[in-house]
């Protein structure tokens, strides 16, 4: 492009002439970054990757709305890519060796594209030692942010602009205490641009990277634009956060404190996504049922339902529940409410009481089959899925069996199993007594045998019977087939065409093959 607009449009003016509050402050970069990318003639491909859980999926949404909004189309290759963001999860240590490894195949398409932007963002970005990881290990990766400023970065891209084209400025980090920034190197490059200085130097600067990681942040900015996935549903977040502090888990430290968004914001979230098609809505917390909004959860569930069915939302799930706070009232708003899906997600992480309490649950084995009973006494048809830990420091056999115990009690639906993965700074590892390999590895065999065979059994049941599906996509493996979901979760694919996708049918169950079924549609 034309570098007298680029320089126009990098200008310091514009910079001042930036509102202070947001999130207008960031629409005003959208605006400018728009006017920027859109100035050249060939669109360019942005590729937004996502690790981890459903709050990483629904930040990567708006990433893409931003990158969408400023001029990039998606695209689906991250080596021919003209800009690439991975949105990083730090939950166990192999989510961390994945993004070194994607990250390692982009150095030779840095190389081959030098104006390719890389941005690395998430819950990974929030240890100062992986961000100094970056810095050295690869020099190449441009913008580095965390979890409590996605909604700057559109400021952080235009932030790396102004240096590409040689006007710097310190970055405005909004007074919040910092984890990890650039601003010294800004201020070195822009003496060095000043004053003169050797080539090299410059060139040294120049390749550094946009880094801002805020420690924490006590405001909620939404209202920018985002892009879904899927048409027909849709992540909202009430709150984000958790201060439940399990000892093995790394989220309270990278996603910080709890904090619940206002009610009324949620509404009109959820009523902007009807007015645009959404069929599903899945409301999202680290621990919903410590939502503090002024109401608590059961609550606002009940006027999410009522909302849906004004509106014509379909299906409303959300995710995830401590046990510990799983109370009878909410029992009861979801057994009452027409649109709320009968699935719930309970995780067990141990079956036993001594394990539980060094892993900082607040409940124990009897009082979670209780819960668990309670659910299925309200709502007989309940699908119940939970996560499971094997391998936490000091698990005994013993131990071990309690777990299985439960599992064989409860009959889950579906398991999420993990070996424990040692996280630093969490005071699980300083624990002393971890299990060896081979151990872990046979009671995680032997624990999805247990369950395997049960989810087998549970789904074999539902055979011959007929349940409204919603249809989400052609299937990956055979576009005769389209393939939806039930209430539970659990996937089917029919015979049929695109027309249905995103609209609700009953479907009889013909067969169970493994974790999905096939089926008919009846009407
Ligand atoms: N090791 C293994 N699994 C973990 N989880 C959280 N932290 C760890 C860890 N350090 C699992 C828990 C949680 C799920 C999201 O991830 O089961 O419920
Ligand atoms: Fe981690 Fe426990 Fe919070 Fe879940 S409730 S995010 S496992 S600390």
């Amino acid at each position: 492009m034309n570098s007298e607009i680029s320089k126009t449009l990098l200008s310091d003016e514009i910079l001042i002439s930036a509102p202070v509050n947001e999130p207008e402050r960031q629409h005003y970069f959208i605006e400018k970054l728009k006017e920027y990318f859109t100035s050249s003639n060939n669109k360019k491909k942005a590729c937004v990757a996502t690790f981890g859980c459903q709050m990483n999926a629904r930040d990567s949404e708006k990433l893409t709305g931003i990158l969408t909004d400023i001029g990039f189309d998606e695209g689906d290759k991250e080596e021919t890519a003209d800009f690439v963001i991975f949105n990083t999860c730090t939950i166990r240590e192999n989510a961390n060796e994945h993004l070194y490894g994607r990250l390692g195949r982009l150095k030779q398409s840095k190389k081959n594209n030098p104006d390719m932007i890389i941005a690395v963002c998430g819950c990974m970005m929030q240890e100062t030692d992986e961000v100094e990881k970056l810095r050295i290990k690869y020099p190449y990766v441009d913008i580095i942010f965390g979890t409590h400023n996605l909604y700057t970065f559109p400021e952080l891209i235009f932030t790396l602009l102004r240096k590409r084209f040689g006007s710097v400025d310190s970055i405005n980090d909004n007074g919040k205490e910092l984890i990890a920034s650039s601003a010294d190197d800004v201020i070195k490059y822009e003496k060095l641009l000043r004053y003169g200085s050797h080539g090299k130097d410059i060139e040294k600067l120049y390749r550094k990277p946009v880094v801002s990681v805020w420690k924490d942040n006590s405001d909620i900015v939404e209202d920018l634009p985002s892009k879904r996935k899927y048409s027909f549903k849709q992540g909202i977040n009430i709150m984000f956060g958790c201060d439940n502090f399990c000892s093995y888990c790394i989220v309270p430290y990278v996603r910080g404190r709890e904090k619940s968004r206002a009610p009324e914001e949620i509404y009109e979230e959820i009523r902007k996504a009807a007015a645009d098609g959404v069929k599903e809505i899945m409301l999202l917390g680290q621990n919903v049922n410590s939502y503090k909004g002024g109401i608590g959860f059961p609550e606002l569930l009940i006027n999410v339902d009522k909302l849906a069915a004004e509106t014509g939302i379909e299906r409303v799930r959300f995710m995830t529940s401590h046990p510990k706070d799983l109370s009878d009232s909410l029992i009861e708003a979801m057994a009452s409410c027409s649109r709320v899906c009968h699935q719930f997600h309970l995780p067990l992480q141990s079956g036993s009481d001594p394990v539980l309490k060094r892993m900082n649950r607040h409940y124990d084995k009897e009082t979670f089959l209780m819960r668990a009973e309670k659910l299925r006494a309200a709502m007989p048809d309940i699908s119940l899925s939970t996560d499971i830990i094997v391998g936490f420091p000091g698990e005994t056999e013993e131990d071990f069996l309690e777990t299985l115990d439960v599992v064989k009690k409860v009959r889950f639906d579906s398991a999420y199993t993990f070996i424990y993965s040692k996280r630093e700074g969490t005071p699980a590892a300083k624990y002393t007594d971890q299990i060896d390999e081979e151990t872990v590895k046979n009671r995680f065999d032997r624990l999805l045998e247990v369950q395997n065979a049960i989810v087998a059994e549970n789904l074999n049941k539902l055979v011959g019977q007929t349940f409204p599906v919603l249809f989400e996509s052609v299937s990956e493996y055979d576009d005769q087939l389209i393939s939806g979901k039930l209430e539970s979760g659990t996937t089917v694919h029919v015979p049929g065409d695109e027309s249905i996708i995103g609209a609700v049918r009953n479907v009889m169950l013909t067969e169970c093959r493994g974790f999905y079924f096939t089926g008919e549609i009846i009407d």
